[in-house]
């Protein structure tokens, strides 16, 4: 959760934009509810390298911002960030030229990515002090690289610079989905957590002081954020760890309406998807930051599990409901989408969630009060969204023993299921598993140390059909696999 500056700022990006913008984060309820990273995207560097490699900023767009810093020190800002309670993110492509050959304003930069310069590059972005790097893909994609392989590299890169340094730089992954990262992203280079882009851009940035004709004309429009959310479900790739990254949101940007702003903040919570605003937060409207700072909406995106939902149901055209398994157990999320011009009653059918008989209680997300009745009937405007929370009780599940190093025979037969994973893990940290099923899934599962003789649990969902879970990698044992067929 954060703020990224791509969207609203384009390459116009500079230090005293990214101040501003932290200093809003830190004070407007955001960092309260836990949006913590403040990302420098794309612009921050032009390519400029001295004789030994090392970057090469504008000395005037990083100047030193406290005494006794000298100026075109990205370190700056990186304490800057940090001196607020925040942490700080930088950006780089991984190939040798970055998306700055396409400019969304100004000359073209060729060299602005880090090919060739991975573990120089790695190491300096730690040694500033940033925590986080997005990694792009505009020059991988022009000299036909394989995401598989680049990215791994800089897993690798990544992982000598906190070594060195001592602190967590987390990786962030931009392929856009081209060479299907879901399938290598989690785990890659044996990282312990990452992200990755499923999509293109939600929308091109839309940068308000520049008032160029390109930039006028750009305005979102449900489309944008329903295609990302459409695109971005590849909900077999995502455990605790690991993350489809549904592209920076756009909330209160032009173009957004209360209606549309709710739909993307329900989305992105019901996906556990990062949240990284792009928006300039200085011009959020209170109803916008109220959304984000939803904590009930917070709660669903921050579920331990942090899963994707399935589509239990589709009444009409375009209107849509999903689910979302919990780690509480009998607990969902459901969003009741409608895409359509009109409004819809729509009347949810329990048994599709996987629960028995009715839901003990349903609590409305957005207007934050339990509804007086478990009636399944609601009522959704056009091209809106609604939230509830469910509590009810699950219907028992199938349950699949592990032998030493696969469980067989899983069945998922009406569609995608939620299944949970029971392990111990008393190594002390993290142990990542490499799962491979026969229908496809390919995916990495990161478990979380247990203590003593108790059983974590991890929660996954299956893709429909029959699955047979292969463990490789040691440190862990795995006890056995509960299947909740919805
Ligand atoms: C790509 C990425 C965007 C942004 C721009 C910067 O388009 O997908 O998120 O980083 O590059 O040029």
């Amino acid at each position: 959760m954060g703020w990224n500056s791509w969207n609203s700022f384009a390459n116009i990006v500079n230090s005293q934009i990214v101040q501003q913008q932290a200093q809003t984060l830190a004070s407007n309820g955001m960092k309260k509810a836990g949006y913590e990273y403040v990302v420098i995207d794309e612009g921050w560097w032009l390519g400029k390298r001295d004789g030994a490699g090392n970057f090469v900023v504008d000395a005037k767009q990083w100047p030193a911002i406290r005494p006794g810093e000298k100026d075109g020190d990205m370190a700056n800002i990186a304490a800057y960030i940090h001196s607020l309670g925040l942490k700080a993110g930088i950006y780089t492509d991984a190939g040798i030229d970055g998306c700055s050959m396409y400019p969304d304003s100004g000359p073209k930069y060729l060299n602005t990515g880090s090919e060739g310069h991975y573990d120089q590059d790695f190491l300096q972005f730690s040694k500033w002090g940033f925590d986080y790097v997005k990694v792009d893909w505009c020059g991988g994609a022009k000299n036909k690289r394989s995401g598989a392989v680049q990215y791994a590299q800089i897993a690798h890169a990544i992982q000598k610079a906190e070594k060195t340094t001592g602190r967590k730089l987390y990786f962030s992954i931009c392929e856009w989905g081209s060479q299907n990262p879901w399938f290598w992203a989690p785990g890659v280079g044996e990282i312990e957590s990452t992200i990755w882009r499923t999509g293109g851009d939600i929308i091109p940035p839309v940068v308000e002081s520049l008032h160029d004709a390109e930039h006028d004309k750009r305005v979102i429009t449900a489309a944008n954020v329903l295609e990302s959310f459409d695109n971005g479900l590849h909900p077999e790739a995502q455990h605790t760890g690991y993350y489809n990254d549904l592209d920076m949101m756009v909330m209160g940007m032009r173009g957004m309406t209360d209606a549309l702003d709710r739909t993307h903040m329900g989305l992105w919570a019901l996906s556990s998807a990062p949240l990284m605003v792009g928006s300039d937060l200085t011009r959020l409207s209170p109803a916008t930051l109220s959304l984000l700072t939803n904590e009930e909406a917070l709660a669903i995106h921050n579920d331990a599990y942090g899963l994707q939902p399935i589509k239990v149901d589709e009444p009409a055209a375009g209107v849509q409901i999903w689910a979302k398994p919990m780690a509480i157990a009998g607990r969902r999320a459901v969003v009741v989408l409608n895409r359509t011009d009109a409004s819809a009653q729509v009347n949810i059918d329990w048994k599709k969630l996987g629960l028995k008989g009715s839901p003990k209680s349903l609590r409305d997300v957005w207007n934050k009060q339990d509804l007086a009745s478990v009636d399944a009937t609601v009522s959704v405007p056009a091209h809106d969204l609604v939230l509830v929370v469910v509590d009810g009780e699950d219907a028992a599940p199938a349950e699949y023993a592990a032998h030493e190093t696969s469980i067989t025979g899983i069945q998922a037969p009406f569609r995608a299921s939620f299944a949970q994973l029971h392990y111990a893990n008393t190594t002390g940290h993290i142990v990542v598993l490499r799962m491979k099923s026969m229908s496809g899934l390919s995916t990495a599962i990161a478990l979380p140390p247990t203590a003593g003789s108790e059983a974590g649990t991890v929660g996954l969902i299956l893709p429909k059909g029959t699955a047979e879970l292969l463990f490789e990698g040691q440190g862990a044992a795995i006890r056995k696999l509960d299947v909740f067929a919805w």
